[in-house]
């Protein structure tokens, strides 16, 4: 793959014309010069333009299939984008010139959001975990830089700011990737600091005596029992111009490792769980998507970072502890380790930050693998505000969410007999709901806030247009696109 793909101009570029299927024709509006040759491609043996199959025209063009004109939407676009990457790969031209937004109806996406979504799709479709090679990974190829550039000005933009945000997510996914003998809280304290050095957040760590000290029961106890302490990393984005009236909190369970503790994950449950800190790493990802982009909003994103491990001092079923809210909490799973740690989280946001809107991301259950697989996310929203505003970033990035209720009853059943509430139901009922429920005990009622639980999205186990087998960085462009919508 490339090595980067960045916005520039490059000589001879090879130009990039989309075509839909069934129709086989050129878009208006290109250079009567390489007509002949362009539609001499169309009739290309075999070709079909489906969505993202290429095809040379004469030596400086080439068709993209962009599948049937009823069937584009942005999302098609963006997988698009990854096949066209995968496919230049092999061609290895220099610089490529798009010339697809003239073939894009403006009811699917306008230049600039075909820009977008081809940088997006481009740059993710880039990215494969190729950082921890030894001496018996194949020799590497040449990896040159592609440049892409495109003649429309607002197509150019939309191309830039889908590289940037693809940067970003492809940043989180590497994080992601680390496994959990090098990434643990205090590898991940480092890299946030790193992150904030380079982009100019700033960034602060309430480290484990702190934590202690200040009462976060929750994210103590689930980190105690690991060599490597838990920590609570904080990072603001607050440029000096920002929308009034407008401050927001993000955070995400950032679990580099989660054994289950003593309620140990059975069979093969625990592979897989580096993945558990991928919320977290989703917040991380958005502090630099947000920050390289310039967003007029202030936004604080938590990371409370613990690795959940089994030794003579971790925590136990039947252990009583108390909150950084005071809430007291009766542990009956250790597994449920993700909601303890958010739960001191959300309630140090509420309480230090005091967010107009607060927006929790977590691998938090199972139970929404099994009730949403990975076609989405479920959410839980307590503002029609925020919601509005959730539901029209998730229309832009095409990460889908899918709402479950949260009532009074969901409350009650976490209610505990010997303390305030525990962390995990005698019956699995629901218990991605149950996780939800038992965060809401955290938020204070007033501020706006939402729980997106990222358990089946957050990582894939096959490899996918965008996404190759392992993170998929999913939240990023979310979160960023929120907080743009916030920034209106
Ligand atoms: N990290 C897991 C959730 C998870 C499971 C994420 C599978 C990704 C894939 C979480 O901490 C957990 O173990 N949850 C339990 C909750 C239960 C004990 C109430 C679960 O999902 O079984
Ligand atoms: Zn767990
Ligand atoms: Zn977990």
């Amino acid at each position: 793959m490339f090595k980067s793909i960045r916005i520039g101009a490059g000589r001879s570029p090879l130009t990039v014309v989309g075509v839909f299927a069934e129709e086989l024709k050129l878009p208006r509006g290109l250079g009567k010069k390489d007509q002949a040759t362009l539609k001499a491609a169309l009739k290309t043996p075999g070709f079909k333009a489906e969505p993202g199959e290429v095809v040379p025209a004469g030596e400086n063009h080439v068709l993209l299939g962009l599948g049937k004109k009823d069937d584009l939407k942005t999302e098609t676009l963006r997988n698009i984008g990854a096949k066209l990457v995968k496919q230049l790969d092999r061609m290895a031209p220099k610089a490529v010139r798009l010339e697809v937004h003239r073939s894009v109806p403006r009811s699917v996406a306008g230049p600039e959001m075909v820009g977008q979504c081809l940088g997006e799709g481009m740059a993710l479709g880039n990215w494969k975990v190729d950082f921890f090679g030894g001496s018996a990974a194949k020799p590497d190829d040449a990896n040159p830089p592609l440049s892409v550039t495109c003649d429309d000005a607002g197509c150019k933009k939309g191309l830039k700011r889908g590289l940037t945000l693809a940067e970003s997510v492809n940043y989180a996914r590497r994080i992601a990737a680390t496994p959990p003998n090098i990434c643990n809280p205090t590898w991940m304290a480092g890299e946030a600091r790193k992150l904030a050095r380079s982009s100019g957040l700033r960034c602060k760590v309430i480290n484990f005596k702190q934590a202690q000290e200040m009462g976060m029961g929750g994210l103590v106890n689930v980190g105690k029992g690991s060599d490597h302490k838990p920590c609570l990393i904080v990072l603001e984005h607050k440029p000096a111009r920002v929308k009034k009236g407008v401050k927001l909190a993000l955070v995400g369970k950032t679990l580099t490792y989660d054994s289950g503790g003593y309620s140990l994950k059975i069979n093969n449950g625990m592979k897989g769980m580096k993945y558990d800190k991928n919320g977290g790493i989703a917040v991380l990802g958005t502090m630099r998507a947000i920050a390289a982009l310039k967003l007029p909003v202030h936004v604080v994103g938590l990371l409370p970072a613990a690795a959940n491990m089994v030794s003579g001092d971790s925590y136990r079923p039947d252990d009583i502890i108390k909150m950084y809210n005071g809430v007291s909490v009766e542990v009956t799973n250790t597994d449920a380790e993700g909601r303890l740690v958010l739960a001191d989280a959300l309630a140090y946001a509420c309480k230090q930050v005091k967010p107009t809107a607060l927006i929790d991301t977590a691998t938090l259950t199972g139970g929404v693998v099994v009730a949403l697989g990975s076609w989405c996310a479920g959410y839980w929203c307590t503002d029609d505000g925020l919601k509005k505003r959730l539901l029209a970033a998730s229309g832009t990035s095409d990460e889908r969410l899918w709402e479950l209720p949260l009532w009074s009853e969901h409350k009650e059943f976490m209610r505990s007999k010997h303390a305030d509430i525990w962390n995990s139901g005698p019956k699995r009922d629901g218990h991605p709901i149950q996780g939800a429920a038992f965060l809401s005990y955290f938020v204070d009622e007033k501020i706006p806030w939402a729980h997106v639980d990222i358990a089946g999205v957050s990582d894939v186990d096959g490899d996918k247009d965008l996404y190759v087998v392992g993170p998929t960085g999913y939240g990023v462009r979310l979160m960023t696109e929120l907080a743009a919508e916030y920034a209106k």
